[in-house]
């Protein structure tokens, strides 16, 4: 796959710049090329079909049990190098990242990203994405991958607005961004296996090194 420069193949960077300033969160469907989208749902199915997705962890120190009933996906955490289609979404995401700090002077200094797949029925409870025991998370960002989603299959993303509930459904190719500190949102349950790239910008850490 060739590398992807913005703003030719990533023309939504801008729109999300705008809505973050002026809402705190952004919906872009269709935002990533239709061959980047396909190549990383492969990717996340083979990993699952090999057996390499883990169950996801709920901040630090969380029984199974409990975890289980807040969260029901199993993840992959990306790593530079893995695959050519991971790092172009990578590359795309620094694209991002230097965007915001650019224009929002949010100094974002790094991104950490994993595949989830939700089986049918999996659920994640509302939740905000900064841990009390981690404040580095400034920006969340979740690309869906899942072909020809029918609102009928669930699997909303909905986020807590102070206007009221807004519910985003996962259709491949489609980007949701927030301010990971502000936004509470949830996932419900879907009838089918359900994909996504969820990911956090992180600011430098406060605490003492
Ligand atoms: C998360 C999350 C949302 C989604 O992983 O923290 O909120 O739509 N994911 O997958
Ligand atoms: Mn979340």
């Amino acid at each position: 796959m060739r590398r992807m420069n913005a703003p030719a193949d990533f023309p939504q960077l801008a729109p999300i710049v705008d809505d973050l300033a002026s809402q705190g969160w952004s919906h872009q469907s269709l935002a990533l090329p239709a061959e980047l989208t396909a190549a990383l749902a492969g990717e996340c199915r083979a990993r699952a079909a090999a057996g390499s997705l883990e169950p996801a962890s709920v901040g630090r120190g969380d029984g199974q049990q409990l975890r289980e009933g807040i969260r029901g996906d199993r993840i992959h955490w990306l790593e530079p190098g893995q695959s050519v289609a991971s790092d172009a979404y990578l590359g795309l995401m620094d694209e991002l990242r230097e965007r915001l700090n650019r224009e929002l002077y949010l100094g974002l200094e790094d991104f950490e990203c994993h595949f989830a797949l939700y089986p049918p029925g999996a659920f994640y409870q509302k939740h905000l994405d900064r841990f009390r025991d981690d404040d580095r998370r400034a920006v969340s960002v979740v690309a869906y991958l899942n072909a020809d989603w029918r609102p009928e299959q669930g699997g909303a993303l909905r986020l807590h607005l102070a206007e009221g509930e807004h519910d985003v459904l996962p259709e491949g190719g489609s980007l949701v961004v927030f301010l990971s500190a502000e936004l509470p949102h949830e996932v419900l349950p879907a009838s089918r296996e359900r994909l996504s790239l969820t990911g956090w910008f992180r600011r430098r850490g406060s605490g003492p090194l």
